[in-house]
């Protein structure tokens, strides 16, 4: 099976030419912010929100080639998650993200909620200067609901009586608005009517939502090494996602161990292994095959291209990273 990075081969030159063009934007601020910015960005995430419009955008062309609005939309989706990510490694105190240290690790919290906000407010400004107000109301929802989503996690940390409704609803807002919206905003930049419209936000909401449950699922069965990030440190935290709510069902002494936020000794250790003996990872890899089956069928009708492929095979290339 392929990697994300092999699957986004049609589109490897504008992903590099979109990381040179984000260090320049991003350049004209403060050295400090800009060192912080630079630091996340050589790092290398996979790109794949940006890879998303890009390869959208290519494949809803008649003649495949790429318009400057869409490269910038691409720019703006890839700004707009790193900076959450800035913040979100600020809340959960972690150490490292895409294998380096993080901003405020690297630097320290003034910087790191600077640089997030610095990276927020460039999203904002190049987004007005699309000039296209539809497009504008769509990605600043996003910043609303990724807002939202950190709050609504933060409220519900160590809340054994939390509905999986709940933890598909902070799933959205963390990581399937932002998906479902560029997405979205792809297709009003190349005049798409709504019908089709409706179509790739479920193609992007249904792949974002697989796509954080296998991360939920990798935290409890990957390493810091293989994820660039700390593992195991969702449930150590207090969030519960799919893994752990699918175990508290068939585990009732796991409800005891996270309400008393694990505060005696061995009882994170005997936790995860609840949840990695019990059905829990099987069951959530279940739960991300459904979403990722919805995304594919999403998005049959796009002209059958190199592109068009690439987005096709995306789902299942998600769901590769557990094997
Ligand atoms: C991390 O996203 C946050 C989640 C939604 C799980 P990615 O796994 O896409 O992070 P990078 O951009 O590749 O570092
Ligand atoms: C990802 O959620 C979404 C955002 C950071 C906005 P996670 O909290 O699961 O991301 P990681 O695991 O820290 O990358
Ligand atoms: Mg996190
Ligand atoms: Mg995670």
């Amino acid at each position: 099976m392929e990697t994300v990075a092999e699957l986004l081969q049609p589109v490897e030159d504008d992903l590099e030419t979109l990381l040179s063009d984000l260090r320049s934007l991003i350049g004209a601020g403060h050295p400090i912010l800009q060192a912080a910015a630079e630091h996340l960005f050589t790092a290398g995430g996979k790109r794949i929100r940006p890879g998303i419009v890009l390869l959208l955008a290519r494949s809803l062309a008649q003649d495949g080639e790429l318009s400057p609005r869409h490269r910038r939309l691409a720019e703006i989706t890839e700004m707009i998650h790193t900076a959450s990510l800035v913040h979100d490694d600020v809340v959960d105190e972690a150490a490292t993200r895409r294998g380096v240290a993080t901003v405020h690790s690297r630097f320290n919290h003034r910087v790191a909620v600077l640089a997030g906000d610095f990276l927020f407010a460039q999203a904002s400004w190049h987004l007005a200067n699309l000039d296209d107000l539809v497009v504008v109301k769509l990605l600043s929802r996003v910043i609303m609901d990724l807002a939202d989503g950190e709050v609504r996690q933060g409220l519900f940390r160590y809340d054994t009586g939390q509905t999986f409704e709940t933890y598909l609803e902070k799933s959205y807002c963390k990581t399937a608005s932002l998906i479902a919206n560029s997405a979205r905003a792809a297709g009003v930049l190349s005049g798409l009517p709504e019908e089709r419209l409706e179509a790739l936000t479920t193609f992007g909401r249904q792949l974002g939502l697989a796509f954080q449950v296998v991360d939920d699922i990798l935290d409890f069965t990957g390493s810091d090494q293989q994820l660039g990030k700390p593992a195991a440190s969702d449930l150590a935290s207090g969030y519960l996602t799919a893994p752990a709510l699918y175990a508290l069902e068939e585990r009732p002494a796991l409800g005891g161990l996270i309400e008393r936020e694990f505060s005696e000794e061995h009882d994170l250790e005997q936790a995860l292994e609840l949840v990695r003996g019990s059905d829990a990872i099987a069951r959530s890899r279940a739960l991300a095959e459904g979403f990722a089956s919805d995304a594919r069928r999403a998005i049959a009708w796009l002209r059958p291209c190199a592109s068009t492929s690439a987005l096709l095979a995306l789902p299942d290339v998600v769901l590769s990273r557990l094997s």
